[in-house]
């Protein structure tokens, strides 16, 4: 079994080279990375990139990684149109963590004053950042009343040689063990885990209950046991794999100016939890790559928080409504736009299936429901399903001050409107949609196939513009 995200590399080299672009010329630390994934982005571009040559740092900086559900998909052995299905299949199991003989991210170990963070090259993103940022920290704790082990995700400002400030607002288990731990009048021990195996990346982007251990939930994405070994300052174990590790603790007090930062809004925001997290090691393969996500609105920042969101509130609503055929969050609505498309069986379930996603996900603040011929990743369809199935009198409701994700700009003391929009046709129909056969279309694709080029060709032999 494969641990190391350098073999995982390697293996995307070989198998699908496609998925992964390798950037050789020098290239800057602030700005550039992100710029670069950004630009193909817009190109509908989603490939890794590794940028080996990046200014004033030895190390090569891969980004980008889980911009894509392709790529997710390939890493679970999943097709990628079985993802959500098979991400609730998949993250259902349960595989500890075993013992490590290995420790290749303790070949190199710095302590004390040997600490430097300025020689790693943790970028600036945005101009608007208040300074260099660690995107693609996976925070590894303990519940400081169970022991049980916690993945999560914080921004790391780096506010010193041997210092972050960290901002924990989606108070989630980092943030409660850090506030049970604070009460206990202890600061919380935490490895961040620096280009650990995607597996663990992506189970450290899902919320589990606090008695569940993401590094478990790891193992069963990967179908092997994480391979552990004890840190060496503080009282965790480690995956033995991961690029690099930053040991600490994070303080009591929360008094620092962390932010402004690029949230995935598309906004700054100066929201923080203003903690701070004093270094105590770090530790890191000899030739180790710096792991970076791209953060803002993109398309990795999103993807990788997306595919556990939607595969657990679509699970829900399956769960109470059978007639759910597909969910998807599109990128042009953040985490706040959410398109349903079912099997309509009777009038009023659309809603229904609206009302309720609203109750499952805070976050959501828009549902569209569309019957099941219309492609819920295809926008286009949506708006053509919100043109023609559509009336704004009777099939649209809104639900005022309800709970809401706070850093959307337009929510007041943290409450938002949720609006469903019911796009599906009246059971009672007669409208037929157009369509082409798929015997027609087979017969097409393969004419056009063969006569395109040669129709291209003879057009600019005659001269004819583009
Ligand atoms: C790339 C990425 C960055 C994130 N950054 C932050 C952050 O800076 N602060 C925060 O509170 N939550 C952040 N989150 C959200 C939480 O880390 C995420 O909800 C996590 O699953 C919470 O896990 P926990 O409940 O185990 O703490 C981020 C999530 C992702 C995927």
């Amino acid at each position: 079994m494969n641990f190391d995200l350098s073999d995982y590399l390697d293996d995307l080299r070989r198998h699908h080279p496609e998925e992964l672009v390798e950037i050789n010329a020098p290239v800057e630390r602030d700005y550039t990375i992100t710029a670069c994934a950004l630009e193909l982005e817009r190109e509908g571009r989603y490939p890794a990139l590794l940028f080996n040559n990046v200014a004033g740092s030895p190390m090569p900086v891969l980004s980008n990684l889980f911009a894509s559900r392709r790529r997710i998909a390939l890493l679970l052995n999943l097709d990628e149109r079985d993802l959500v299905e098979g991400w609730i299949r998949l993250s259902q199991r349960r595989v500890p963590p075993v013992p490590s003989r290995e420790a290749p991210v303790q070949e190199q170990i710095f302590t004390g004053d040997q600490i430097d963070l300025g020689r790693y090259p943790i970028p600036i993103h945005f101009e608007v950042d208040a300074g260099q940022y660690i995107t693609g920290g996976v925070v590894l704790s303990r519940d400081p009343d169970t022991g049980v082990g916690n993945l999560s995700y914080a921004r790391m400002q780096l506010i010193g040689p041997a210092a972050f400030g960290v901002s924990l607002h989606s108070r989630g288990d980092l943030w409660d063990s850090h506030r049970r731990a604070a009460l206990q009048g202890r600061p919380l021990e935490v490895a961040v885990l620096i280009g650990p195996h995607p597996a663990i990346a992506l189970a450290a982007a899902d919320r589990i209950p606090p008695d569940d251990d993401e590094l478990a939930m790891a193992g069963g994405l990967m179908g092997a046991p994480v391979p552990v070994v004890p840190a060496c300052t503080v009282d965790l174990h480690v995956p033995a794999y991961t690029q690099m590790v930053i040991e600490g603790v994070i303080e009591n007090a929360a008094n620092v100016d962390e932010g402004p930062f690029g949230e995935y809004t598309g906004y700054a925001s100066g929201r923080s939890t203003r903690n701070v997290l004093r270094v105590t090691a770090v530790t890191h393969r000899r030739h180790a790559i710096f792991q970076d996500v791209v953060p803002g609105a993109s398309a990795e920042h999103l993807t990788l928080s997306k595919i556990p969101r939607v595969a657990r509130v679509f699970h829900q609503l399956k769960q109470a409504i059978p007639e759910v055929v597909a969910i998807n969050y599109p990128m042009s609505g953040t985490h706040f736009h959410c398109y349903v498309s079912m099997n309509k069986t009777m009038e009023g379930l659309p809603k229904r299936a609206a009302l309720l996603l609203f109750g499952l996900d805070m976050f959501a603040k828009l549902v569209i429901v569309v019957d099941d011929d219309i492609d819920v990743y295809d926008e286009k369809e949506v708006l053509w399903a919100l043109a023609t199935r559509f009336q704004a009198d009777k099939d649209l409701f809104v639900v005022p001050g309800v709970l809401a994700n706070v850093l959307d700009p337009t929510t007041e003391n943290g409450l938002s409107a949720k609006m469903g929009l019911d796009a599906t046709l009246p059971l009672n129909a007669r409208e037929q949609r157009l369509s082409i056969s798929p015997a027609v279309r087979a017969a097409v694709d393969r004419l056009l196939q063969d006569e395109l080029p040669s129709a291209i060709i003879s057009r600019f032999a005659s001269g004819e513009p583009e």
